[in-house]
Order: C-alpha cells, then structure tokens, then sequence
C-alpha cells in the first residue's frame, strides 16, 4: 500500500492497526486523520487538508462546530440518554423545532440513516394496510435503480448494486425496482394497487451524484398523490442545505423561497414522509428522523416501533443546534453561491483535459466523471490515482463508482477557499495527464 507521509510511522502504525483488526468492509484512502475544525482536517503527521467529502454530507456545518461542542460539553454532564420509557427534557422542543422548520406534524427520532429508512419502510407498509385498505402482506414500495439507502438486509433487499447484495440473501420481498428519472415508468408502477410508496433520493448522491431532469420530483410527487401513494423522499445526503435548498426536493417545486428556509411550502409539491440524517447533527452524533403527517406518522402506537437511543437528550440538542448553524450561517445559500461557481471551474478542467469527462450536481454536492487510462508505463490512472494526487497536494475527496470522484466540502467553506480549492485540484489534474 502506497503511503504518503512526511515520516511514516504514526500514520503506518494506525492503518496497521486498523487493517489487521478491523473488518474490511472499506477501502479508505491512505491518509490517518487526527483531527478536525471548519473545512480543514489533519492528519497524524500534522499534515493539513481541505475536507471535500464531508463524511459523506454529515459535516455541512463544519467539522467541531463550536457551537455544537459547546452544547455537546453542556448535555454531556446534565443527562445523555433515558431511553423513551421516560419523557425527556429536551425531545419535545427538539421535535416541535424539527417540524416547524420542515413543515409536518410529527417526527420519529432514530440514530443512523439506514435505521430511518426502515422507519419509513414500516410506516409506509402500515399505512398501505390500515389507510388504504392493501391487502394483508401485500403493500410494494417502488424504488429506483441506482438507490442507496443504507446497509441492512431490507435495504439492500432493494439494491441495484452487485457489491450491496450479493451473498446476503435472502431478501425481504415487497419492493419493486424502476429506472430513476423515468416518469412514465413510474406511472405504470404506481398502477399496482398494493403500492403504498415510491421511495427515492432527490439527487442519487452514492450512484455518483446523478441529478435527475428539473421536473422529475415534482411530476413524480404529483404522481404518486393522483394514486394515493406515498412519496418518500431520502433526503439523507442530500438534505439539510447540502444542494443550495433546506431539502433537494424543494428544488423546482414552484415555491419560490427567497432563502432556501422552506417552511412555508404549504400548497407546492412536497414529499409525503421525509427521512433526514447525517447533517442533522453535523457530524456529532447520529441523530436521524423521519418526517411526516399526523394521518401517516400515527400508524405507530406504542410497542409498535422503538430505538433506545433514538430521541436521546443528547442527540435533540445538538440537532437543534445544527439546524439552528444552518439557518444563521446562511449555508443553504452559501451552497446555492458557491456551487455554480465550483461547477464553473471544474468546466473549464473538462474542456482542457480530455480525460475529465464531465461535471454534475447541485449546490455543494458534486461530481467529476474521470476517464480511467494506462499511463504509457503500464500503471493505472484513475479516480484513485487522481484522488491520491489530490491528497498530496492537500484535499481530501473520494472515489465512487471507479470513475467518479464526489466533491462536498462542508457547506461553511467560503468563496476564498473554494477558489483555493479549485487551484488544487486543476493542479492535480494536470499532474494526472
Ligand atoms: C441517501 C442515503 N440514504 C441512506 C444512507 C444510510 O445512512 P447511514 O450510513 O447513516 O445508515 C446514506 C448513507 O450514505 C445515504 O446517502
């Protein structure tokens, strides 16, 4: 394994370590972070990089935010956790904040995104039973090709991904798969009627960041309504300011909000159910939920669906918190600003380098599709490569997909050191040729 380091051994010590005793369900990049603030990590040797994967989104607010320290620190010495066999102090203001901010009537707390999603899988299911009279056993969820929606046996039950699925079977039943940004092929889904929801992600971020047409959502939210079907939007990655609006699907729904603060998107398509996670406590502590309307959200009665850490004290405040920076530092339109300038920049590497083939997203979650070649000595040259050049000369991104390297600083970068950023990575791609 290449390691890159000025004196090697802490960071060969730690990689050591975590790849003889860890499971290895991961490939990371050679590089052993130490600490974090803002846009800007270190790694063991003191050596400084730009953060451009923001722990897959959950760092829109920079890494240890101050403010979310302070109330981490706070909360950690009052209470942490008391499970939900008690109310809590802080779980009903967090829920109230949630829900006015994203306007719906309730929210279900739980911790990972994966755990969210299949919150949502059951609400949905329960709600095909009891609302709309399905048949016992019988309620279907359409998802997308491409979908990621987390790691358990009933996600991945729904995967496209060979990677995801194989050797983990057998599957959960229920779900069928259509091609994402394919309206009339969602129509003749929706024609079933034992489909209680159509569950998608606004912009596929771990496919690679494809962005589907302008009027996908919209038309796929008007659909699934004129059938009495649920539209669950997994906002996950993409939600919380992250592409330029609070969520991604309130991109082209006619709302016209002048901040990005969707909280008044009454009469304008809007999801059903939403499941956040990740940014919700900007990289703190897992803290995810699912959002909805009273008529969905109470097909859940007590005994029916729990978590013992979900709405914990400690995760409501810094959720709180979190979405409390957003608002504040304007990231959302922060995001908005610097987005089209980042994507301005990378176009002008893919008309120089014929090797960068293309750029694509939304806000501040973006992608550049790299050719893969030999180089004239045999050796690979591909996203990896590239991303290992763009360590070296101080940015920290990641490949997906082979060819794809995912751009997404934390959303508190500023323009000065996107610019910055930009110069680092035309730097690396001229190095990669
Ligand atoms: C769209 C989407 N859904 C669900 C998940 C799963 O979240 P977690 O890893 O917290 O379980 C992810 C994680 O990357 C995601 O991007």
């Amino acid at each position: 394994m290449a390691i890159h380091t000025t004196s090697r051994t802490r960071t060969q010590q730690a990689i050591e370590l975590e790849e003889h005793y860890g499971a290895h369900n991961y490939h990371p990049l050679p590089v052993v972070l130490d600490r974090g603030q803002g846009v800007f990590v270190w790694d063991v040797e003191g050596k400084r990089y730009y953060d451009f994967l923001s722990a897959y989104s959950a760092v829109n607010q920079g890494h240890c935010h101050p403010r979310l320290v302070k109330v981490m620190q706070e909360q950690a010495t009052r209470m942490t956790l008391t499970s939900r066999a008690f109310y809590n102090s802080v779980l009903g203001e967090y829920a109230r904040t949630v829900c006015t901010l994203f306007g719906y009537d309730r929210m279900l707390p739980m911790n990972t995104g994966a755990e969210a999603v299949e919150t949502a899988i059951k609400m949905a299911r329960k709600w095909g039973y009891e609302q709309k009279g399905i048949a016992k056993g019988q309620a279907k969820i359409i998802v997308c090709e491409g979908n990621f929606h987390g790691r358990t046996i009933t996600i991945v039950s729904m995967s496209t991904d060979p990677d995801s699925q194989g050797g983990f079977g057998p599957f959960t039943p229920g779900f069928e798969v259509i091609p994402y940004d394919d309206i009339p092929a969602l129509e003749k889904a929706l024609e079933d009627p034992n489909v209680c929801a159509f569950l998608v992600e606004p912009i596929q971020g771990e496919k690679g960041v494809y962005v589907p047409a302008d009027d996908y959502i919209p038309r796929a939210i008007a659909a699934c309504k004129a059938r009495n079907v649920l539209f669950i939007a997994d906002e996950i990655q993409t939600g919380i300011a992250r592409t330029g609006r609070l969520l991604a699907s309130c991109h082209n729904n006619g709302c016209g909000c002048p901040t990005g603060m969707c909280d008044q998107r009454q009469g304008v398509p809007r999801p059903d159910v939403v499941i956040l996670a990740k940014a919700l406590s900007g990289g703190m502590y897992p803290v995810s939920a699912v959002l909805a309307s009273d008529a969905v959200m109470n097909v859940f009665t007590p005994g029916t669906h729990g978590s013992t850490y979900g709405g914990n004290p400690m995760g409501a405040q810094l959720a709180m918190e979190a979405l409390a920076i957003v608002q504040d530092e304007r990231l959302t339109e922060n995001a908005e600003r610097l987005g089209h300038l980042f994507r301005a920049e990378m176009q002008k590497l893919v008309d120089e380098f014929p090797y960068v083939k293309l750029v694509r997203g939304k806000g501040l979650l973006n992608a550049v599709v790299i050719e893969s070649r030999t180089a004239a000595d045999g050796a690979p040259k591909t996203a990896w490569e590239l991303c290992l050049l763009l360590r070296d000369n101080g940015l920290l991104a990641k490949p997906t997909h082979g060819d794809i390297i995912r751009f997404a600083p934390p959303l508190v970068i500023t323009e000065e050191q996107l610019m910055e950023c930009c110069r680092i990575i035309a730097l690396s791609v001229r190095q990669f040729a």
